[in-house]
């Protein structure tokens, strides 16, 4: 076992620096660096039906459902069509009402989830085509699918999902850009430009793991016997601020929840205090006004905290000071283009989840009444 973890004390540390390795091969033959064109010869679903398409139904569970819930900006965004996001293992219990001309996309580390596998036989019974993401060649959804793209994270043997979910982020990215081009939503300056964003990922990966890890180690020194945490980001942050605060659960047992920045003055507000460690994602594209905007939004979200003595933990691009000015703690990490921002800012909120767990002694790889695959309903 010690030589599995290739000299790593854990299997999650292991799969955490794997995901640049990932993430590059989740692209790659998929795209090309000289016109932007992706390939997916796995989808079994035609230009025109993927040009009469009305909308996407994504259901999964756990941290394959926040990829979902990343991936709906990414598809809404690029592609122009409507997503819709279930747990897998709701989405039976309400009688839902998609048809032909709607796909349903299951996103699945194991291919074996039984509420993943239920939600896919419901959409097939009610008319829908589906597709999968999935990290296990062969598995059953995979066999039920028109077409899935594998994610080439390797096997991961954590239960915490590290590398599973940037593969799935990517994945998600490049599906969102073959569906663009094949509705014809997208040029193909734009198409060359996201795709060669999306090459300087990895690199950008381990430049995070380079630099954010003792950072991370060292703050889990500090807050490490917190009792509870927040996690907070606004559009396509919102989901990472959700994994953030799922990872931490997951493996150190302190209670944590993910909320939207713009919520807090609805209810969390109230219980912001000196003791209250509060992790604001607030990264932004200098070059997407869209993306400044919300930046600018969740700025003064932060500053609600620090007005009321919250302890705030940061995660900025490289470069701004603003707001290392504003908060307690500032973790940095190299700027991309906002639909690429999520698969660097996971990566230190699974190191802090991590350094933390291993500060309280906690079971790291496999955190108690929890599966690597859950295969009941
Ligand atoms: C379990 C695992 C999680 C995973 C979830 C969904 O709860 O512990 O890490 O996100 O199942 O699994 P799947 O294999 O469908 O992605």
């Amino acid at each position: 076992i010690q030589a599995e973890k290739a000299g790593y004390k854990h299997f999650m540390l292991k799969e955490i620096n794997e995901q640049p390795r990932a993430v590059r091969d989740t692209t790659l033959g998929r795209v090309s660096l000289e016109t932007g064109e992706i390939f997916l010869p796995e989808m079994q679903i035609s230009q025109q039906e993927f040009k009469a398409a009305t909308g996407i139904t994504i259901a999964a569970c756990g941290t394959s459902w926040h990829s979902g819930l990343a991936g709906k900006f990414m598809i809404e965004r690029l592609a122009r069509l409507p997503v819709d996001v279930d747990y897998a293992s709701e989405y039976r219990y309400r009688d839902p009402i998609p048809d032909a001309t709607n796909l349903g996309l299951l996103i699945t580390q194991s291919g074996e989830t039984a509420d993943t596998i239920a939600a896919q036989q419901e959409l097939i019974r009610k008319g829908s085509k589906t597709l999968a993401i999935c990290n296990v060649v062969g598995a059953a959804i995979t066999r039920a699918a028109q077409g899935t793209i594998t994610t080439n994270a390797g096997p991961e043997i954590g239960v915490a999902s590290t590398k599973a979910f940037t593969a799935q982020l990517t994945a998600l990215f490049v599906f969102a850009l073959y569906l663009a081009q094949q509705r014809g939503t997208i040029t193909p300056e734009e198409s060359l430009h996201y795709v060669t964003e999306l090459s300087k990922i990895p690199a950008k990966l381990e430049e995070v793991l380079r630099t954010v890890d003792a950072q991370c180690c060292e703050l889990a020194k500090s807050f490490s016997t917190a009792r509870d945490f927040l996690f907070l980001g606004r559009g396509i942050h919102y989901p990472i601020a959700l994994e953030g605060a799922l990872k931490l659960k997951e493996i150190s047992y302190i209670h944590a929840e993910g909320y939207p920045a713009g919520e807090m003055k609805h209810g969390p507000n109230a219980l912001i205090d000196e003791t209250l460690p509060v992790v604001c994602i607030a990264t932004k594209d200098p070059a997407d006004p869209s993306s400044v905007l919300k930046y600018e939004k969740t700025l003064s979200n932060i500053q609600e905290v620090t007005a009321r003595s919250g302890r705030v933990i940061a995660i900025a691009v490289e470069g701004d000071h603003e707001i290392t000015q504003l908060v307690e703690h500032t973790i940095h990490i190299p700027a991309a283009p906002e639909l690429l921002l999520p698969i660097l800012e996971v990566v230190p909120l699974q190191l802090l989840a991590y350094h933390i767990a291993v500060r309280r002694g906690c079971d790291v790889d496999q955190p108690r009444n929890l599966a690597k695959s859950v295969t009941v309903e």
